[in-house]
């Protein structure tokens, strides 16, 4: 099984994060969203890549968070833009979030470092 804390570091336990729930934690200075989807942990950037969105506070349906800001869409999954800011006039692009690997092991969430 090897050391896991060489490059994932805890960040969470299990119990932190319930089943369809999210929890924002900061990893080497990076806010990080991790969430909890029938039992399997996703972890992706927090901060939305458009002005700066707390997705923790945004809203969780299936694998789809959406932005509180202006109501981006990212895939939990994949970290992937599923849509863009809802602007009324300009429709800007925005990046991806960051996808980060997270493991468990016992009570406790890890996740990758760079
Ligand atoms: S800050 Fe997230 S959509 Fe604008």
């Amino acid at each position: 099984m090897g050391d896991v804390s060489l490059v994932f570091v805890k960040v969470a336990e299990i119990s932190e994060v319930p089943a369809g729930k999210m929890k924002k934690i900061t990893l080497e200075g990076k806010d990080v969203l991790i969430v909890n989807l029938n039992g399997t942990y996703y972890a992706i950037g927090n901060k939305c890549p458009h002005r700066g969105g707390d997705l923790s506070k945004g809203t969780l349906d299936g694998t789809q968070i959406t932005c509180p800001r202006h109501k981006a869409k990212f895939d939990i999954t994949s970290g992937k833009v599923i849509s863009g800011p809802k602007l009324p006039i300009v429709r800007p692009t925005i990046n991806d979030e960051p996808l980060y690997d997270v493991k468990v092991e016992g009570n406790d969430i890890f996740i990758k470092t760079s």
